[in-house]
């Protein structure tokens, strides 16, 4: 259990906890702080067991407390649980559990779960050939509203472990004379490679030996196996100092993956494996919809320019969280693709079923195979970057980028796009792993300017067109792990108020690339330096900046417009983790962040 809490980790580390079934009863452990603090703690367990539970939190309800640290066990002592995920109706739960004479020790919704299903236990006749505690789970989710995974262990039956899911995700994982429960694949590749992933509604009762599955009403599920794909060692963090800078120097393998077998033998368009839909019915879309949450949403910005460049497809962006509740008007040939790393955020799945409901085709670009999104879209492409763990998004947002502008070539094709631009663009994407490769070895020179500027406490990214979502991603990375209050605008737009923050302690970074529109940006550098801001260029070789115009400059080679933004990417990762490692921050576990957002 510790192993798989240390490699769920990222997903939230505010506290922990286990229990673990003794021949004695239940033993409980919990700590705050990391993982590690826990660890430390284990010999106050007395005695030995084969079943337990166990959990890392990211606070919902209640602050960062060890008696609000998971598991938490109904006030009878019969019910223990771990959750993931939002009880919404948790309020009158409680009400209703202690005027039946429970009590709560903690101020979160999963207690009152673990209380409710105590209340339910305790009604539950011994009738035959029916199990009391799987009876008691199954009649209390029908009461809750909300999402939920988790995994719930009761005394009376201490080698059997119930587990159920609802939004949240949940992996059974099949081992040699042992069975356990995950919220992330991740946890439990180092014990097994054979998974069930649970959909939503389904509890799954299982015990060393065996395991079952039926739905919240107890109908029976047939167990699908699927075998996980990469090896555990790509989740560990080898001779690097933080994942993050891992899977930054990652990129060129990553982006060379997820290219891998996806081009024509004429190398003039891609070809995509899992659409599932062809050619005719692709030409017949007439506008796309791409959803997404953070740092995929910068890409869907990138592959709104992309594509409408590229393939003349009129393309919409929104965050999944607004769409969702948004009730937006389509029309009927829209295409809905949405980008998730994780394949589990919360928002993001809530507004590709809220498409589907609405009965548009669906795609997810996704990181995570057999995640939910995943498997609740209609078809879709894997970008095979191998396992992200630094909570700062980095190899994932690139190879999210490198498939949006790989999908962008062959829409195009499939209409105006010509032969040889296809071959002009297929030859720019496989160049690309060498030319990340070049701009890495970078890192010393971006370091010593990125030590510059860790002092400051504001900081604005600015680019136009094509730059203008890597401006975003580059402030979102900057605030997310060095804690700077960043911000990203178009270029152009900084004279429509956001001037107002230039002096010389609110630095800015200018993405900066050739072309028609490269001298408006230098117009826009110097609006800045006339008011004594410090600028910071990031720009394509064939820029020709004037002599102390900026106080740093940073060159990336000369390439296809449509590798810009991966390239331009680079510097502005090592730009923000260096700032962070000066500002003595924790890269790969910021504040109050956590990797995957399963909760709204
Ligand atoms: C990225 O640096 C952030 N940690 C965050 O914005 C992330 O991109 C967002 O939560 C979406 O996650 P997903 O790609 O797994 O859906």
């Amino acid at each position: 259990m510790l192993d798989g809490l240390k490699r769920l980790e990222y997903r939230g580390y505010d506290s922990s906890g286990l229990i673990v079934a003794t021949n004695k009863g239940f033993e409980q452990v919990k700590r705050t702080g990391r993982v590690v603090n826990l660890e430390e703690a284990l010999d106050e367990l007395q005695y030995g067991g084969n079943l337990g539970i166990s959990h890392t939190r990211w606070a919902t309800h209640g602050d960062v407390t060890e008696a609000n640290a998971h598991p938490h066990t109904s006030s009878d002592g019969k019910i223990s649980l771990v959750h993931n995920g939002v009880i919404e109706n948790y309020v009158g739960m409680k009400q209703f559990l202690e005027k039946k004479g429970y009590t709560f020790q903690s101020e979160t919704d999963s207690e009152a779960l673990s209380n409710l299903i105590a209340y339910h236990y305790a009604k539950e006749g011994r009738a035959s050939g029916k199990n009391p505690f799987l009876e008691a789970v199954r009649k209390s989710l029908r009461h809750v509203e909300g999402t939920y995974g988790i995994a719930v262990v009761c005394p009376d039956f201490p080698l059997e472990l119930i587990g159920a899911r609802k939004g949240s995700p949940l992996i059974i994982g099949i081992g040699k004379d042992e069975n356990l429960i995950a919220s992330d694949v991740n946890a439990i590749t180092h014990c097994t490679q054979n998974v069930v992933y649970l959909n939503d509604n389904e509890v799954v009762h299982m015990t060393n030996a065996d395991f079952s599955i039926t739905t919240v009403s107890s109908k029976n599920v047939e167990a699908v196996i699927h075998k996980v794909d990469w090896d555990t060692s790509a989740a560990e963090l080898g001779d690097y100092s933080h994942f993050m800078e891992k899977e930054i120097f990652e990129q060129p393998v990553s982006l060379q993956n997820g290219m891998r077998g996806r081009f024509s033998d004429d190398s003039s368009t891609a070809v995509f494996g899992g659409l599932n839909l062809n050619s005719q019915e692709l030409r017949q879309i007439d506008r796309i919809l791409f959803l997404a949450c953070g740092t995929a949403w910068h890409a869907c910005l990138v592959a709104e320019y992309l594509i409408e460049r590229f393939a003349r497809i009129p393309v919409e962006v929104e965050y999944a969280s607004e769409f969702r509740y948004r009730n937006a008007p389509l029309d009927k040939n829209t295409l809905v693709i949405a980008i998730s790393q994780s394949g589990e955020t919360i928002d993001t799945l809530g507004a590709l079923r809220e498409a589907k409901r609405k009965g548009y085709r669906t795609l997810a670009i996704n990181n995570s195979v057999g995640s939910t999104i995943a498997r609740e879209s209609d078809g879709g492409i894997y970008q095979h970057a191998g396992p992200e763990i630094g909570v700062a998004s980095t190899k994932a947002f690139t190879s999210q980028i490198m498939i949006c502008a790989m999908l962008a070539l062959y829409l195009g094709r499939l209409r105006d796009l010509s032969y040889e631009d296809g071959i002009q663009i297929v030859k720019a994407l496989r160049g690309v792993p060498e030319q990340v490769g070049q701009i890495l070895q970078q890192n010393e020179a971006i370091a010593a300017v990125a030590k510059k500027y860790a002092k400051y406490e504001d900081c604005l990214f600015l680019g136009r067109q094509l730059m203008f979502p890597i401006a975003l991603e580059g402030a979102l990375k900057l605030k997310e792990i060095s804690y700077i209050h960043a911000e990203g605008y178009p270029a152009a737009e900084m004279k429509h108020g956001p001037i107002a923050l230039i002096c010389e302690n609110c630095p800015s970074v200018f993405l900066a690339t050739s072309g028609e529109i490269f001298q408006k940006s230098l117009a826009n550098v110097q609006e800045v330096k006339a008011r004594k801001g410090k600028v910071i260029c990031i720009a394509t070789e064939g820029c020709e900046i004037p002599d102390n115009l900026v106080d740093d400059i940073i060159r990336v080679p000369e390439c296809h417009e449509i590798v810009k933004p991966i390239l331009m990417s680079i510097p502005i990762q090592l730009f923000s983790y260096h700032v962070a490692l000066e500002r003595g921050c924790d890269v790969d576990k910021p504040r109050n962040l956590a990797k995957s957002v399963t909760v709204e």
